[in-house]
């Protein structure tokens, strides 16, 4: 409807343009014949005054409505790339940079904005008008119109060749932009480190480096966008050349009047901005289009996680897991991260899993999440196939704590409630209780309203850490995992964090993945993990007694905290048993 409109206004200025030499032409030849009045000349001078008026309103009206028409499309193109953003799995941004992504979103989109918006107006108003222009000169002369028009195949070739390049550089523009937008990014997350290590010089210099790629990529480009646009002058001013050559010929000889000619080599001029707009348009359309073909190329990745027709959405679940013979592989990788893993969760149970680095601890926890694609029948939670359910109905059953904590640059409670944005202070502040951070983050100088900086930077790690764990326990879902959550709190906190969250849990399923097993003491399974695979399970007592690698750990961190000063926790764990 918009677009209509805008498209309407558009015809009706290049109309009324195209009436403007008609009146010249009657101007004209009134003085040649000597004919004309000074009224008729006001007359005729106001007319085209008028004329130029409804001009300006017109042109304002569409592009009013045709580039407000392009910042909707690209509002709901963005729209779509974000949503679809959201529902990609870890592969995809295992593949995809951040960088790649946000210049996707920024300069690509901002190019398809522009070719719908201007190259879309200046495309129609060119075709409009140049088709126009022609029949009101052939309706003047045809014979002098053929030979105006005949310079114009020559520029529709070389657009044509143009083009196709413009096309790939462009491309490679776009992408060393991508490239430049990541290494930013990545730099900037990285500054502390850089710093520390001293490699601010280093990383200037291939910046740099990158920037001056891009500048020669966008000058190869401009050789292009160079050469079209003087071009199509060139061709313009061959046809006023042979207007003027033959026409002149023709009103010599009297077969066409003064005015006929004038009026002749106004529309040629009205057809000269086309011509010259034809070089810039073509450049926005292959502009556009390489960028859309870009955002394409990001639209049509599909996530691995497909949910089936008809998938089952659990409101309640229970949160019983059943892992049966599940054997994991990452793209690319060599060997499987999981080989035929058993493994059974139930209500009311907190259970350990311990086990070498590298052994698949994470990743069973990231299937658990399902933040990857499981095979049928190998992973079940409340007896169901998750493949037969919504992604919804179990990422929902499912508070993950990570083992590398996110925070936003944002409050502390902010950070807390992230889950469940409505929650109380009273019930923030009770989560934080349970994860033994409370006393802490009173003591700061804004108490839960304290902002803690980019990804939490200005907190300790141990501190990150419990924050994660209070921000989970917030969901009140029923399973809880903590993958190696506590690895930055001393081990007296950490088993007096692990006792409050027992107590907190109460019916619900909890899985603790941890490298110290002091506290893990007193969870009724711990789990042993080794190649991807479950070797032991039993209680602490039990594993003291007959798994090797557990007691070995055992052994090892309880004497090392006791040579280090003893300490309350490890005292409290031997006393229990
Ligand atoms: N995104 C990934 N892509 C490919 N391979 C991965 C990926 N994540 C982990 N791996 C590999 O899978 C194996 C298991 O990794 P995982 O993170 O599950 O170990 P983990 O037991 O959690 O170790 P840690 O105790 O160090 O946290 C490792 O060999 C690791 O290199
Ligand atoms: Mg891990």
């Amino acid at each position: 409807m918009r677009i209509a409109a805008g498209f309407a206004a558009l015809g009706l200025v290049d109309l009324v343009q195209l009436y403007i030499p008609r009146i010249m032409k009657q101007v004209i030849d009134g003085l040649a014949r000597g004919t004309a009045t000074e009224a008729g000349l006001i007359r005729a001078g106001g007319a085209i005054f008028g004329l130029a008026l409804a001009i300006a309103l017109l042109r304002f009206g569409w592009r009013y409505l045709v580039l407000g028409f392009s910042r909707m499309l690209e509002r709901d193109l963005r729209d779509r790339m974000f949503l679809h953003l959201l529902g990609m799995d870890r592969t995809f941004f295992g593949r995809r940079s951040t960088g790649d992504i946000m210049a996707l979103s920024t300069n690509d989109l901002a190019s398809v904005q522009l070719s719908c918006g201007m190259g879309l107006v200046a495309c129609v108003d060119a075709v409009f008008m140049s088709i126009a222009a022609i029949l009101f000169m052939a309706a003047l002369n045809w014979r002098l119109t053929a030979i105006a028009v005949a310079p114009m195949p020559v520029l529709a070739v070389l657009t044509r060749i143009l083009a196709r390049r413009l096309h790939r550089r462009f491309r490679k523009v776009q992408e060393q932009f991508a490239r430049i937008t990541e290494f930013a990014r990545s730099t900037i997350a990285s500054i502390r480190l850089i710093q520390a290590y001293t490699q601010e010089a280093y990383q200037a210099a291939q910046f740099d480096r990158m920037g001056r790629e891009y500048v020669e990529d966008n000058i190869r480009l401009a050789v292009i966008q160079g050469t079209l646009f003087p071009f199509s002058g060139l061709i313009a001013n061959t046809s006023l050349l042979l207007v003027l050559f033959f026409g002149g010929r023709l009103a010599v000889g009297g077969i066409i009047t003064v005015g006929d000619l004038t009026a002749f080599i106004a529309y040629l001029y009205l057809l000269t901005w086309p011509m010259m707009a034809l070089g810039w348009v073509v450049n926005l359309f292959q502009r556009g289009a390489t960028s859309l073909q870009r955002i394409e190329g990001l639209l049509e990745e599909r996530t691995d996680i497909e949910e089936p027709a008809g998938a089952i959405q659990l409101d309640r679940v229970v949160g019983t897991i059943a892992v049966q013979g599940l054997s994991f592989t990452y793209p690319r990788a060599r060997a499987p991260a999981l080989d035929r893993l058993q493994l059974d969760l139930q209500p009311g149970t907190t259970t350990g899993l311990v086990g070498r680095t590298g052994c698949g601890k994470s990743t069973l926890c990231h299937l658990l999440a399902r933040f990857y694609p499981v095979p049928d029948g190998t992973l079940l939670v409340d007896g169901r196939d998750v493949n037969r359910l919504t992604l919804d109905s179990v990422r929902n059953a499912v508070a993950l704590v990570p083992q590398e904590v996110v925070l936003f640059s944002d409050t502390i409670a902010a950070n807390i409630a992230f889950g469940r944005p409505r929650a109380d202070l009273d019930a923030i502040a009770s989560v934080a209780r349970v994860a033994a951070i409370d006393d802490e983050i009173l003591a700061m100088p804004d108490g839960y309203e304290t902002r803690i900086g980019e990804r939490g930077v200005k907190l300790s790690g141990g501190q990150r850490q419990r924050l994660a764990i209070a921000r989970a326990l917030l969901l009140e879902r029923p399973i809880l995992i903590i993958d190696d959550g506590l690895s930055a709190v001393d081990l007296e906190t950490e088993h007096a964090i692990i006792h409050n969250i027992r107590h907190f849990l109460r019916g619900r399923t909890c899985l603790i993945v941890s490298h110290r097993v002091a506290p893990l003491a007193d969870a009724d399974t711990i789990l042993v993990m080794a190649n991807g695979r479950i070797v032991d399970r039993g209680d602490h007592a039990r594993l003291i007694e007959r798994n090797a690698y557990y007691a070995g750990i055992y052994r090892h961190q309880v004497g090392a905290s006791r040579e280090s000063g003893g300490n309350g926790g490890k005292a409290k764990m031997e006393k229990r048993k």
